[in-house]
């Protein structure tokens, strides 16, 4: 919200008075003088005008978890287990999911309850790459790749998917690329060739990179250079 409105909502003060003070320079935004009352403050900024506390800020919390097999990208669910069960308990408060990964697939999931940070992260227009491992059914075709750079038309939806890059790694086994999540996509693209996907690994989200010492179901808090790089 802005911080003019912050002033006048927790302050004894009234709009008006919210616009002297910060004119003044009495009020601290993370610890810097702020005189801008359009001013945008999240719930992670620390707030205080003269000795008046306005808001301590929260901590804002990052994490990446390997996901498993068997367990649903939600923060409930009433049959299943979640991927918040597999972190501690002081840990799960106000977190959310910055993208989901079907039931069966496995890899990298990341967790906040910073939202503006995960948009970054996931919104279709970020152009954010993600890297997934696939094992197929059916041999993956050598005209595979060329149909998904070009993209395919997904008539649920009525669009053409953005182009995705294909590596084969082997006859059943391949690196894909998207820059969007849409509804199982992955296994929508290999379903144009009628060719079932039996496995489905991810590696990575943009720069963050599945960290390799984290076994299925371990979890760990993303560094500072990494929240950064989002
Ligand atoms: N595409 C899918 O089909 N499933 C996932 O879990 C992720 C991408």
């Amino acid at each position: 919200m802005r911080l003019d409105r912050l002033i006048a909502l927790r302050g004894p003060f009234n709009r008006q008075q919210a616009r002297l003070v910060l004119a003044q320079g009495r009020v601290l935004v993370n610890g810097q003088v702020c005189r801008e009352p359009a001013h945008e403050v999240s719930a992670f900024d620390r707030a205080e005008v003269d000795e008046h506390l306005l808001q301590a800020g929260e901590p804002a919390r990052y994490y990446m978890l390997h996901k498993p097999t068997g367990c649903v990208s939600a923060t409930s669910d009433p049959r299943h287990r979640t991927v918040l069960d597999l972190l501690a308990p002081e840990h799960r408060l106000g977190l959310h999911l910055a993208g989901r990964l079907d039931y069966h697939t496995t890899g990298l999931l990341i967790l906040t309850n910073d939202g503006q940070w995960s948009r970054r992260l996931t919104q279709p227009g970020s152009q954010q790459h993600k890297r997934y491992r696939v094992y197929t059914e059916q041999p993956i075709g050598e005209h595979y790749a060329e149909v998904f750079a070009q993209g395919l038309y997904f008539a649920y939806e009525g669009l053409t998917t953005q182009p995705a890059t294909l590596v084969r790694l082997g006859s059943h086994m391949a690196e894909l690329s998207l820059v969007e999540g849409r509804y199982h996509q992955v296994k929508r693209m290999f379903g144009h060739f009628q060719n079932r996907v039996t496995g489905l690994h991810r590696l990575s989200m943009g720069p963050l990179l599945l960290d390799p010492a984290l076994q299925p179901g371990q979890y760990r808090a993303l560094t500072a250079e990494e929240i950064e790089q989002i």
